[in-house]
């Protein structure tokens, strides 16, 4: 029988999760898709808009008519906002990082994206891809409660704040964290049942590998009760 994986991975900022989920995707011919980006396009549409960040009801208004679709490059998904798409360096400016875990913290906000990320399993399925990766904060705990593994990455603060440094960005991720972590609606946490790796001492492939261990033994779960059939 013909099947179909979901993987959630969740994690703070910079842990590692869109370098082992592109990596996953690649290696699994699996669909990626980096809410964390939804997210930070959402965030850069409403500061080019104008709109006022400290005022919820001036976002719920900012995010009237706004329109959301999906562009399938290769192995990802990304994002459209009223048919425009985003660039990598756009979404990741200074400005988005500062203000996106503010705009991510409001329930109304979580809610606009909620059905769209889980709309991107049927992407997923149409695009004939053996199975999902998406990672973000809530994955496991709201997104996609029933994926068949759950990953929680994480590493110590200094190694983060390299990584960025590294990827020449300027970016609080303590800070980001915070706020991620201890806001009321889906916050950041490891759920019960997810695969806990520390990446701090890991190489990327050490990563990818490890995940791709557990990838291997429940697909062996599934494939002996005739439900996923890796490719
Ligand atoms: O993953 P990334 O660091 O790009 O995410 C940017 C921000 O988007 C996070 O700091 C968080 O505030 C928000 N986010 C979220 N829920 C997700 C993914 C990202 O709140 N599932």
């Amino acid at each position: 029988m013909k099947s179909f994986l979901i993987i959630a991975i969740d994690g703070g900022a910079a842990s590692g999760k869109s370098t082992a989920s592109a990596t996953l995707a690649e290696n699994l011919h699996f669909l990626h898709v980096d809410t964390g980006f939804h997210y930070r396009a959402v965030t850069f549409y409403l500061l080019k808009k104008g709109v006022a960040l400290d005022s919820e009801k001036a976002i719920e208004k900012g995010l009237e008519r706004l329109e959301l679709g999906t562009e399938v490059q290769g192995q990802t998904a990304y994002l459209i906002l009223n048919g425009k798409a985003f660039s990598l360096k756009e979404v990741r400016s200074e400005d988005v990082n500062q203000a996106v875990s503010v705009v991510a913290a409001i329930p109304y906000v979580r809610q606009f994206l909620l059905e769209y990320q889980r709309s991107q399993v049927k992407v997923a399925r149409d695009h004939h891809f053996s199975g999902i990766v998406m990672e973000g904060r809530d994955i496991g705990s709201v997104v996609l409660r029933n994926a068949d593994l759950r990953v929680f990455l994480y590493a110590d603060v200094e190694t983060r704040m390299r990584r960025r440094a590294h990827q020449g960005e300027m970016d609080s991720i303590e800070h980001r964290d915070k706020i991620d972590s201890t806001r009321k609606a889906a916050p950041l946490v490891q759920v019960p049942g997810a695969v806990m790796i520390d990446t701090t001492d890991l190489s990327k492939e050490g990563v990818v590998e490890l995940i791709l261990e557990k990838v291997k033994s429940i697909n062996d779960e599934l494939t002996s009760e005739g439900k996923f059939v890796a490719k």
